[in-house]
């Protein structure tokens, strides 16, 4: 079902997607079931930016499952200047049977794909976090049940978490507003990308400029941070721009009854969340941080078996 590669949901059908998280739930469950099916085989994790939740799940993960992994530091491989992607690539794939990559620019991971024979999983790139978002969805399920017709709204920036979102959303019928200052949605590529998805399923994908407005009617409140990993030299200008965005109890109280808050983590309390409200009962956050294990543990099922 599956394709070589996991770089970006859209690649996906919606029952690809819901295959996806019917195994990590089932994973979830029974993980004694799985010790062994991808016994010996490596997994090469390559980080050329920091991390905790993406190599703690993928390392702890690929062991779950019976299998090792390799992880390579930016001062290790450099890659692209030490040693091109093509050479990085044909060199791991007659040592190791998968790839992680986080990097910067999203090309990469599609350049290795291209070269690489073996699988190539996108764990984050200035585009889209894949990842991030089948686990996301699979703990929206697991607190909300049917995805379809739910609404969820992203308050900040309207980057690489952002943009999966509206993918997965597109694809499985969820309704994804971003509430973001003007000049920071989401690239008009991907905005264009999910409309044309969400087509298909009647979900709604919009944007907005005003966090109360989009939080309206939402199931989900969802945010980020404002600046990311590589925009180091904006993080004052921003906080300037979206202190407005800030998620806490007056934002909150403006979605639906019930409303859980989600934050891909690491949070920066103080600004885009409040300790009040990712300290509530409404936040999901650490659930959604362990989904990330399932989530991932399913895809290297997928791909790898
Ligand atoms: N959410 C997430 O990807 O966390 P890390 O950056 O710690 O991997
Ligand atoms: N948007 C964030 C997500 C971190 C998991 C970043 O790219 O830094």
């Amino acid at each position: 079902m599956m394709k070589k590669d996991f770089l970006t949901i859209r690649d996906f059908s919606q029952d690809e997607i819901l295959g996806t998280l019917e195994l990590a739930t089932e994973m979830k469950a029974h993980p004694q079931n799985y010790a062994s099916v991808l016994k010996g085989k490596t997994l090469a994790m390559i980080f050329e930016k920091p991390s905790l939740r993406t190599r703690v799940t993928f390392d702890v993960g690929i062991h779950q499952l019976g299998g090792f992994s390799v992880s390579l530091l930016p001062m290790e491989i450099s890659l692209g200047k030490r040693e091109s992607i093509h050479d990085v690539a044909k060199n791991l794939e007659r040592m190791v049977q998968a790839i992680m990559i986080r990097t910067f620019s999203h090309q990469i991971v599609v350049d290795m794909a291209r070269f690489a024979s073996i699988p190539i999983i996108n764990g984050l790139t200035d585009y889209s976090h894949p990842c991030q978002a089948l686990a996301d969805f699979l703990t929206i399920q697991e607190v909300k049940g049917d995805l379809k017709g739910l609404k969820l709204c992203f308050v900040g920036d309207g980057n690489n978490v952002a943009h999966s979102l509206m993918f997965t959303g597109a694809r499985l019928g969820t309704h994804v507003t971003i509430a973001c200052p003007k000049g920071y949605g989401p690239s008009p590529v991907a905005f264009q990308y999910a409309t044309e998805d969400a087509k298909e399923t009647g979900a709604r994908i919009e944007v907005v400029h005003d966090p109360f407005e989009g939080v309206k009617d939402a199931d989900v409140i969802y945010t980020d941070v404002w600046a990311s990993m590589g925009q180091e030299s904006e993080v004052e200008a921003r906080k300037a721009i979206f202190h407005t965005f800030q998620v806490n109890k007056q934002l909150m109280a403006k979605a639906k009854s019930g409303a859980i808050f989600m934050h891909c983590l690491p949070a920066h309390r103080g600004d885009e969340v409040t300790d009040e409200v990712i300290d509530s009962a409404t936040s999901v956050v650490f659930q959604e941080a362990e989904n990330r294990l399932h989530a991932q543990k399913a895809v290297m099922v997928q791909l790898m078996k």
